[in-house]
């Protein structure tokens, strides 16, 4: 698995603790920023990582910002991208197995690093069940071809 990964300045934080786990779990990813002492602009980060992860060149994506309300805004915008917000672990594990979500956004200023590390890992893990859920998901890609 290949993840890209980024934040905005409201989530340099948690970014770097995601990065230390990912380290740990020894799965591969790239670091798209920020690199930010100052205030940026979150769809900056958002759309290339969304975008790193529709193109194909990255399996899963992972976005923080203050709330991750931006990011995950931003993020879903980009065809072929099913983001979640996600500030509980039982969201983290079922929104992998119901939505196939390729993209996780968080908020630093909602949940503390610990969490945002349990989230990440159990999302990371989580399998897609298919079935049911892949004719509900699969009307949300024939809408996306129709329109987008
Ligand atoms: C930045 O102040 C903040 O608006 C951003 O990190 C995020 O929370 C936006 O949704």
């Amino acid at each position: 698995m290949k993840v890209a990964i980024g934040s905005d300045h409201g989530g340099v934080n948690i970014r770097k603790e995601i990065i230390s786990l990912l380290e740990e779990l020894g799965i591969e990813y790239k670091d798209f920023g920020c690199e930010c002492g100052t205030s940026v602009d979150y769809p900056d980060y958002a759309i290339p990582v969304a975008e790193a992860v529709a193109n194909g060149g990255y399996d899963r994506g992972i976005l923080i910002c203050g709330t991750g309300i931006g990011m995950s805004i931003a993020a879903n915008k980009v065809k072929g991208i099913r983001c979640a917000l996600v500030h509980d672990v039982f969201t983290a594990k079922v929104t992998r197995e119901h939505n196939d979500t390729n993209v996780l956004a968080m908020g630093e200023r909602v949940i503390g690093p610990g969490l945002a590390r349990l989230i990440a890992e159990t999302w990371l893990k989580g399998e897609f069940e298919g079935g049911r859920h892949a004719n509900r998901v699969g009307k949300i890609t024939a809408y996306e071809d129709q329109h987008m």
